[in-house]
């Protein structure tokens, strides 16, 4: 068959992507971002046990058990000869049919996953960033890394072109997350940061956080704070698999305290630098 492209017309075998694929026509599929260390993966089982997490909440039944899952992300690293600091994209998709909202019935999923070489943001970590807030207008099941991202493409676009490296979004003013990272208000020495609800993808590093609070004996509480909390914070940070843990230096261009990286959050630096090392 004949296909129309963006400015021509070709055979279908010509395209160079699968064009029925579930996962480019209804976002039909699930992710992963794992950070590697040093040519290690950091976090590779929770990450894969929240792979699972998501594909049975969408339905997906992976032919892969999660041991072989990880025996083959671990034989990835060693193909690639990987010894660098990185991370790998994984994805599922429920596969390759005729488009039709009804799941196709069997075939198999598509997998993938690659490695990029990703060196840490050092220099970002230790200056803080600026932020803005954004309402979050997802759905209600943040907590499966879906590949359903149009509304954090556009909030983190947002950002950008606020001259801002993340959008803080809220639900009917109560801060849930950054479009692709956890967020974290510090207040009298306590951390405060959303439940782990369907409203927030449950991040590894947002995991890690909690542990390394709790070895620090600062409060961990999780109980969402308001976009007008934000403005009497004396800290504000967030996390995520390639962000490690990010200090807040600004949102919606006001201040946070000093305008300086707080206390806290480089004691979690800190604790995140030796805990992936
Ligand atoms: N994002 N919240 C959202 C919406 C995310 O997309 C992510 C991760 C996180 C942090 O999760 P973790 O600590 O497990 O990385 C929170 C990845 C990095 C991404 O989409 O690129």
């Amino acid at each position: 068959p004949i296909i129309m492209t963006q400015s021509s017309f070709t055979h279908r075998d010509n395209l160079k992507y699968p064009y029925e694929e579930r996962g480019l026509q209804f976002g039909d599929g699930i992710y992963e971002v794992i950070r590697i260390y040093n040519g290690e993966y950091y976090l590779l089982k929770e990450h894969v046990d929240r792979l699972f997490r998501s594909a049975a909440a969408v339905k997906i039944n992976l032919a892969a058990t999660k041991e072989e899952m990880t025996q083959l992300l671990l034989q990835l690293l060693e193909r690639n000869k990987m010894n660098k600091d990185g991370k790998v994209y994984l994805q599922v998709t429920r596969g390759s049919a005729p488009r039709d909202h009804v799941f196709p019935e069997g075939i198999p999923e598509n997998v993938y996953a690659y490695i990029q070489d990703l060196p840490r943001n050092t220099e970002k970590m230790d200056a803080g960033v600026a932020t803005i807030t954004q309402r979050d207008v997802r759905w209600e099941n943040c907590y499966i890394k879906s590949l359903n991202l149009l509304p954090n493409v556009l909030a983190k676009q947002e950002a950008k072109e606020n001259g801002c490296y993340e959008a803080i979004l809220h639900k009917n003013g109560l801060v849930t997350e950054c479009s692709s990272s956890n967020v974290y208000l510090v207040k009298d020495g306590k951390i405060y940061t959303h439940p782990a609800t369907n409203n927030i993808l449950h991040g590894c590093v947002r995991m890690r956080v909690e542990k390394f609070a709790n070895d620090l004996g600062i409060p961990f509480i999780e109980e969402s704070f308001t976009v007008e909390d934000i403005a009497t914070a004396d800290e504000i940070l967030l996390s995520s698999s390639t962000s490690e843990v990010m200090p807040i230096i600004s949102v919606d261009d006001k201040q946070i305290a000093d305008g300086k990286p707080g206390k806290i959050t480089k004691q979690l630096q800190q604790a995140y630098i030796a805990d992936a090392n």
